[in-house]
């Protein structure tokens, strides 16, 4: 009896070592935990971006380790190296030549048009940006079409380098007369866009206002009683629908405990101290258990460089199909495999 096989869809995404500290609370809850979810359902391809990093970092000791943190994030959060695939987007080098591919048919106006070119533009003056800032986006979409992706879980805020990297894909489809690279789909967590910083700012390690969620106790609860709120006397009933500290408790308790959370804001004896105090204890059992796996992690560096170079191995078939089909597509001779 013939059994016809499902083809499963692949889920494929990066993240960028951003240097020092780890990912912050927006980047665990606006991508790093949606993209562990869709493992359930897709193949999971997730890379450290560490090409990418290299537009900004310095530093080759932060990079090493910075990718280890990631690494061991993904992992502590319950990325399976079982079934999906984590790995350096490094040890792809084949990135680069199909970057360059599809640099060949991008045109310079658009790429002028990336938001991510014209906020370097807005900080300083056009011929001092650095060319990989500029290429970023074609770097981006190579990274996404080498794998056949078909989804690509990312924040709200590269939504526009999927569009540049289904053009490119388009457009090396239309230059060469064929269907060489799939066209991905983004998939945008609403979440990402609500999650406010101590400040209220959307949180963002550029505004340093950002809290992670693996720190030990002690250092998690002083960056909770650093949100900032309002002046609100402890008399007076505080306004929860516009408070920095209720909108992260949101993200960390049932409809029952806001409604309660909601109450106490009205009563004179509770104070913003007794609604961090709250938060943080919410924050400090959500992610107890994690932390610990997270410390075993990072403590066995070895194990971590396994998980990366059995990663790498897991994806090579489908670079190795796809760099082949290119090649052919533009008339560049084949490479033996790796
Ligand atoms: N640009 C992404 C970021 O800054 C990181 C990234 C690099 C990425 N390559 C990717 C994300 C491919 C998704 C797919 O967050």
């Amino acid at each position: 009896m013939s059994q016809e096989q499902p083809t499963i869809k692949r889920s494929l995404s990066g993240i960028k070592p951003t240097g020092t500290g780890s990912p912050h609370l927006g980047n665990y809850l606006g991508m790093i935990q949606p993209a562990i979810d869709l493992q359930e359902e897709y193949e999971a391809f997730y890379f450290v971006a560490d090409y990418h990093a290299l537009t900004t970092m310095r530093d080759p000791q932060m990079m090493r380790e910075s990718t280890r943190i990631i690494t061991a994030y993904f992992m502590a959060f319950g990325l399976d190296p079982e079934r999906s695939a984590f790995f350096r987007q490094s040890d792809v080098p084949e990135v680069t030549e199909l970057a360059w591919m599809l640099s060949c048919v991008t045109n310079m106006g658009r790429l002028q048009r990336a938001h991510s070119y014209k906020a370097a533009l807005d900080e300083g003056r056009a011929g001092e940006i650095n060319h990989g800032v500029f290429s970023y986006p074609v770097l981006m979409a190579a990274d996404i079409l080498i794998y056949d992706s078909d989804i690509v879980p990312v924040g709200a805020d590269q939504m526009q380098h999927l569009e540049m990297a289904r053009d490119m894909a388009r457009g090396f489809n239309e230059n060469f007369g064929g269907e060489f690279l799939k066209l991905p789909e983004a998939r945008i967590s609403e979440e990402v866009a609500t999650v406010p910083g101590i400040d209220g700012r959307k949180m963002s390690k550029s505004y340093g206002n950002t809290i992670e969620p693996l720190l030990p106790s002690k250092k998690l609860r002083k960056q909770v009683m650093k949100i900032e709120t309002d002046s609100t006397p402890m008399e007076e009933p505080m306004d929860p629908t516009d408070c920095n500290v209720f909108t992260l408790y949101k993200l960390f308790s049932t409809k029952e405990e806001q409604a309660e959370l909601a109450e106490n804001y009205a009563r004179s004896d509770f104070g913003y101290g007794h609604a961090k105090q709250a938060l943080f204890e919410k924050m400090d059992a959500r992610f107890a258990p994690y932390r610990e796996r997270y410390n075993d992690l990072i403590a066995n560096p070895d194990h971590l460089d396994e998980i990366l170079a059995a990663g790498a191995e897991r994806v090579r078939p489908t670079v190795n199909e796809v760099m082949e089909r290119v090649r052919s597509a533009v008339g560049l001779p084949s490479k033996p495999l790796r």
